[in-house]
């Protein structure tokens, strides 16, 4: 199946759900779009030239074939935890950071050290849900001053386990305007997410074309 052929939907309607919204739109994705203030997820949508359609977290997750989930880590364990087996035969997304604000108001990782939030959200899905670390390496400013970036596309790095959950999010980051590369499996989710060596800010520092992202995985 292909992104053109799926249900997309995005659930957060913050800076990356948001960001990530205005992105599909631009580039002609159509997408469900959900939040817990459904007022918020209508009002954003009806600024997306008829890309979007507001729905419930539910509807969402009822209709969607791939669900990219834009909130924070402990929120998207309790959104497993709440509809559990009807994420099974989905494709989910993350774009989460472990993070969280320390006391001087700079980020902390919030799971040890050596773990990435990616496998830990494998791990607690249900059978027969794929999936996909993406979304999450670019700040949410970046995220929309550098898609559709010209001459050359930036790069937006993703992991999957499986081959075909990972070329339908290829296809969904191609439309948001980025340059899809898959940095491995799952276990490399690490190195995307923040403080990992292919994150904006981690030892990356800044966006890279495709040749640029090839070099460094
Ligand atoms: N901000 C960045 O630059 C950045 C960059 C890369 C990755 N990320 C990652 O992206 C994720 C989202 O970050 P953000 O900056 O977009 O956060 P945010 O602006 O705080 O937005 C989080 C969104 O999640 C929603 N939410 C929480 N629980 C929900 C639930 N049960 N059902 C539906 N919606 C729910 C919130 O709804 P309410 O408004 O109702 O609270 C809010 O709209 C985080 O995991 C973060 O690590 C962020």
């Amino acid at each position: 199946m292909a992104i053109s052929d799926s249900t997309v939907a995005v659930i957060g309607t913050g800076n990356i759900g948001s960001g990530l919204a205005a992105n599909f739109a631009v580039g002609g994705q159509d997408f469900l779009l959900a939040g817990r203030d459904q007022e918020a997820a209508r009002k954003i949508a009806s600024g997306l030239g008829g890309h979007a359609e507001a729905v419930s977290v539910n509807e969402a997750i009822e209709r969607a074939d791939v669900l990219v989930i834009a909130v924070w880590l402990p929120d998207f364990e309790q959104l497993i935890a709440q509809y559990g087996e009807r994420l099974a035969g989905k494709v989910i997304v993350d774009p989460t950071n472990p993070v969280g604000p320390d006391s001087d108001g700079n980020y902390r990782k919030i799971i040890p050290e050596q773990e990435s939030s990616g496998q830990i959200l494998a791990g607690l899905l249900p059978t027969g849900a794929r999936l996909v670390k993406a979304f999450g390496t670019l700040s949410a400013p970046t995220l929309s001053a550098a898609a559709r970036q010209e001459p050359e596309r930036a790069v937006q790095f993703y992991a999957a386990d499986d081959d075909a959950a990972g070329d339908l999010v290829a296809g969904l980051i191609r439309a948001g305007g980025f340059e899809p590369v898959r940095v491995g499996g799952l276990d490399q989710s690490i190195r995307i997410e923040m403080f990992g060596d292919l994150h904006e800010y981690g030892a990356l520092g800044r966006t890279v074309t495709r040749t640029e992202a090839l070099k460094a995985i």
